[in-house]
């Protein structure tokens, strides 16, 4: 019996102690209660650092490098030796996921020629908000060239390519909801270029004889397949004929805006220029060379168009018998 009682003490001890164990286990939960809310804090606050320091950040950057920037119009207006005014349309597209209920700080954007280490201008953008397609619009921003070489260099790929892209690069706040992270904003940006002013045409012209400045004046037809304006000024040409120099002109005040324009021009030749020139015509098939030969406003120079210009070497046929 004392076998039997003992098993049954046994039996009854081991069933017994799950029961005690877990009253135990339930008065320790209600007495330490305050230890499962803090161990419960911890992992909420681990989550959140987690999203906040890890997650956001990379999960924003990687939804606001898919967005892409569409340029509808640059407009380079009120030219000086070291400035110009800027107005940009564009529209930012693509923004999904949390990128597309976020909002970004204001920031100054620079613009890199690709490959470059060195800006070739900066830009303070408004603050952003997402959405589907989102409109950046800035409005005669006045920019003072900061890198000559850069700005020139840019200038020069625009007026003689006939595709071009450039970088624009920045930093800022990105907000989604009350979590904000910083975030860079880089975009490739393609656009087509002036290549080279092909498709340039002398279309109509007239020999002036009231003018001491000028004895030929005419309409030159520019095409501008890109959807830049630039205001250039004055630009001076030289002209030559197979090899043969004729003399000078000027395109007046030249502002040369997006499509198919024509565009006056004044031009003053040497006596024999003229006679060669004529007897070409006469011919047909007559075609000029035209090499910018220096930009101003108001007599001052503008070096970031008069180098890119003075690269250009443009065979211009003249297809009027006018
Ligand atoms: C910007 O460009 C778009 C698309 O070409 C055009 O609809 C809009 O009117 C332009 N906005 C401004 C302010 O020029
Ligand atoms: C020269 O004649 C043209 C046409 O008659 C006229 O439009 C122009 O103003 C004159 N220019 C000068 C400098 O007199
Ligand atoms: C125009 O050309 C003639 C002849 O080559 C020259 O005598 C005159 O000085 C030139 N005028 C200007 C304004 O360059
Ligand atoms: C422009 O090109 C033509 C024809 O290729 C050439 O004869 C002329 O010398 C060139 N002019 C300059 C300034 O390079
Ligand atoms: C040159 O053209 C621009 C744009 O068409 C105009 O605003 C400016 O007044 C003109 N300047 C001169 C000196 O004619
Ligand atoms: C303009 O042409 C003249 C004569 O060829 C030359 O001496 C001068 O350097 C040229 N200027 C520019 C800016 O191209």
């Amino acid at each position: 019996m004392a076998t039997t009682s003992s098993k049954g003490t046994d039996g009854e001890h081991i069933e017994a102690a799950p029961v005690q164990r877990r009253g135990r286990f339930a008065r320790h939960c209600r007495q330490r209660w305050w230890v499962w809310l803090a161990a419960f804090c911890l992992f909420v606050l681990v989550i959140m650092i987690i999203i906040v320091y890890a997650i956001l950040p990379a999960v924003s950057q990687k939804e606001l490098d898919k967005t892409h920037l569409t340029l509808h119009s640059l407009e380079i207006r009120d030219p000086t030796a070291t400035s110009f005014s800027l107005s940009i349309n564009s529209t930012i597209s693509g923004a999904s996921g949390i990128a597309s209920h976020a909002k970004l700080d204001p920031m100054t954007v620079n613009f890199y020629l690709p490959d470059s280490e060195d800006a070739f201008m900066s830009l303070p953008l408004p603050g952003i908000s997402g959405g589907g397609d989102i409109p950046i619009i800035v409005q005669d921003v006045h920019t003072e060239i900061a890198d000559m070489k850069q700005f020139g260099g840019f200038a020069g790929l625009l007026l003689s390519s006939k595709e071009l892209s450039f970088d624009i690069k920045g930093r800022t706040t990105i907000h989604v909801g009350k979590l904000h992270t910083k975030v860079n904003y880089n975009e490739v940006v393609e656009l087509k270029g002036f290549n080279k002013l092909e498709g340039m045409e002398i279309q109509s012209y007239s020999i002036i004889s009231n003018d001491s400045d000028a004895n030929l004046g005419g309409k030159v037809f520019i095409p501008n397949p890109t959807v830049a304006t630039i205001e250039m000024g004055n630009v001076h040409i030289a002209l030559s004929l197979n090899g043969q120099a004729l003399g000078f002109g000027v395109i007046p005040n030249l502002t040369i805006s997006p499509g198919d324009r024509q565009y006056d021009f004044r031009a003053n030749f040497t006596e024999a220029a003229m006679r060669s020139l004529i007897g070409v015509i006469v011919t047909g098939n007559a075609a000029l060379n035209v090499v910018g030969n220096g930009t101003e406003v108001d007599g001052v120079d503008i070096p970031w168009l008069t180098a890119p210009l003075g690269a250009l070497n443009v065979t211009v046929p003249i297809v009027t018998s006018s």
